[in-house]
C-alpha cells in the first residue's frame, strides 16, 4: 500500500504538471497551424471533452481505488480468472520510451533558455541555421543538456511523491501559469492579437482533412498524459477523499486553457511578424526565436521567459512519465526508491543517446531503420501504438471487465446519473472505436 501521499492540491496541480507540457505549447500551436486552425480547435476540444476527459476519470478511479503501482491496481481490480488483465498495468513501459526521446528535446529547450538569455538569432535563417547546427552537429551541446535534464528528473523521482514531485510541481506550476498570464495579456496588446483569435476560433475548412481528427484525437491523448499508467500512478498515490471527478474536470480544463493560451501568444507574435501560422515543429525553435529577436528588449525578454515556461512546462510532464515503472519497481520488486530511479533511469538515458544521435549528420545513417531514425521510431511506436492500446485497455477494462456496481456506486454520487449513464457509453463504445481507428489509421493500416 502507498503510504506517501499527495495533498489535494498536490495531486491537481502535479497531474495537471503531467498533461501541460511539451504537447501544449509546442505540438498543439504548430498542429493547429498546419491544419488550419478553428475547425481543428473545434474538434480537438470535443475530442478532449468527450473522450480524453472520460478515460483521464477511468484512470484515476483505477489509480484511487487501489492505491497501488499500475500492475497491482489492475490485478486487484481484474475478476477471479482474468487476474491476466493484470499485463495491461505494464503499459508503465510506454511512458518510459516516451522519457528517452522526450528528454532530448527537453534538452534542445534548457540549451535555448541559455540562447534567449545570451545572444538570440537575428534573422530565421540564422535561427534554422542555429536550430539545425544543434540537431545535426553538436552532439556535445545537446548531450550535455540531455544529461542534464536527465539528472533533473531522476533527482526529483528519487525524492518519492512528496519531497521530490510535490515539492517541484508547487514552484514550477504556478511559476509557468504566471508566466503565461503575463504573456497573455501582453499579446492582448499585439496588433496580431486579433487575427490569431480569428485562426483560432474562426472556422477554415480549407486545410482541415479527414487526417485532421485523427491527429486532434492522437493529440487528445498524448496532452492529457493518458494510456500509459502515468496518471493511474499519480492517482494511486492520492488522498482518499478527493472528489475524483471535479478533480479530473479541473485538470483536463487547466490543461486545455494552457494549449489554447499558449497558442493565442504563439500566434499573436506570428501575425504580427506577418509570418504564416503553418510552418511545422520549427514554429518555437526557429521562427519565434527570430521574432522575439526583431521585438528587441521586450523580446529578448519575452524568449527567456517563453522557453522558461516552456522547459517548466515539459519538465514536470518528463518526471511524471518515470513515476510508474519506479513505483512498480518499489512495491513489487522491493528495490529501494532512489536504487530503482538511477538504475532505470541509467538503462532509457542509455537508450536516449541512441535517439539522439540517430538526429545528427555522423550517425544518422546507421542508426535509421526503414524510412525512420530511431527518434523517429520511439515517437511513433508510443504515439501510434503503444499509447492508443494502452487507451483502449483501460477503456475496455473499465467499461466491461470490473464490476460495474463497485464503478456505478463510486462515480454516481459524484457525477449523478444521468452522467454516469453518458460516461459510460463513452467508455464503452465511443472511446476504444475512436481511439482504434486512429491506431488503425497511424500505423497505415487503414487510410483516412
Ligand atoms: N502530456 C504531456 C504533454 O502534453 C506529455 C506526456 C505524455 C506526459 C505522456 C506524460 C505521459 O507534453
Amino acid at each position: 500500500m502507498y503510504t506517501n501521499r499527495f495533498s489535494r492540491i498536490g495531486f491537481i496541480l502535479a497531474a495537471a504538471g503531467s498533461a501541460v507540457g511539451l504537447g501544449n505549447i509546442w505540438k498543439f500551436p504548430y498542429i493547429t497551424g498546419e491544419n488550419g486552425g478553428g475547425v481543428f480547435v473545434f474538434v480537438y476540444l470535443l475530442t478532449v471533452i468527450l473522450i480524453g476527459l472520460s478515460i483521464f476519470i477511468a484512470e484515476v478511479l483505477v489509480g484511487s481505488s487501489t492505491n497501488q503501482d499500475s500492475v497491482s491496481a489492475f490485478e486487484t481490480l481484474s475478476p477471479k480468472g482474468k487476474k491476466y488483465w493484470k499485463y495491461s498495468g505494464f503499459t508503465f513501459l510506454t511512458g518510459i520510451i516516451i522519457l528517452s526521446f522526450y528528454s532530448i528535446v527537453v534538452g534542445w529547450i534548457l540549451n535555448y533558455v541559455v540562447i534567449a538569455i545570451t545572444n538570440l538569432p537575428q534573422n530565421t535563417t540564422q535561427a534554422e541555421t542555429v536550430f539545425m547546427t544543434m540537431l545535426k552537429d553538436d552532439i556535445f551541446t545537446q548531450l550535455f543538456y540531455y544529461t542534464l535534464a536527465f539528472l533533473i528528473i531522476a533527482y526529483t523521482i528519487s525524492k518519492g511523491v512528496k519531497k521530490g514531485i510535490e515539492k517541484l510541481n508547487n514552484y514550477l506550476m504556478p511559476t509557468l501559469i504566471v508566466i503565461l498570464v503575463i504573456m497573455f495579456f501582453y499579446s492582448m496588446s499585439l496588433s496580431g492579437f486579433t487575427k490569431a483569435l480569428d485562426f483560432m476560433f474562426y472556422p477554415n475548412f480549407e486545410k482541415f482533412h479527414t487526417s485532421s481528427v485523427i491527429i486532434a484525437v492522437g493529440h487528445a491523448f498524448f496532452t492529457l498524459s493518458i494510456g500509459m499508467a502515468t496518471i493511474l500512478s499519480y492517482s494511486a498515490s492520492l488522498d482518499r477523499n478527493i472528489n475524483i471527478v471535479k478533480a479530473s474536470i479541473t485538470i483536463v480544463t487547466l490543461d486545455t486553457v494552457i494549449a489554447i493560451v499558449a497558442g493565442v501568444i504563439i500566434f499573436s507574435v506570428v501575425f504580427t511578424a506577418g509570418q504564416a501560422p503553418s510552418q511545422g515543429p520549427g514554429l518555437v525553435f526557429i521562427t519565434l526565436p527570430a521574432i522575439f529577436y526583431e521585438m528587441g528588449v521586450i523580446g529578448n525578454i519575452m524568449a527567456i521567459a517563453f522557453f522558461v515556461a516552456l522547459a517548466f512546462a515539459a519538465i514536470t510532464s518528463a518526471i511524471s512519465v518515470l513515476e510508474p515503472t519506479v513505483m512498480y519497481l518499489v512495491e513489487r520488486k522491493n528495490i529501494s526508491r532512489k536504487k530503482a530511479t538511477y538504475s532505470i533511469s541509467f538503462i532509457f538515458y542509455l537508450l536516449g543517446i541512441f535517439a539522439l544521435l540517430s538526429n545528427t549528420n555522423s550517425f544518422s545513417e546507421s542508426l535509421t531503420f526503414g524510412n525512420k531514425n530511431l527518434f523517429d521510431w520511439f515517437d511513433f511506436i508510443t504515439a501510434a501504438i503503444l499509447m492508443p492500446l494502452g487507451g483502449i485497455l483501460l477503456a475496455i477494462f473499465v467499461g466491461y471487465v470490473i464490476d460495474k456496481e463497485q464503478v456505478r456506486k463510486k462515480l454516481v454520487p459524484l457525477m449523478g446519473e444521468k452522467f454516469f449513464k453518458l460516461w459510460l457509453i463513452l467508455i464503452r463504445y465511443v472511446a476504444p472505436i475512436s481511439v482504434l481507428l486512429i491506431m488503425l489509421n497511424e500505423t497505415g493500416i487503414l487510410k483516412l
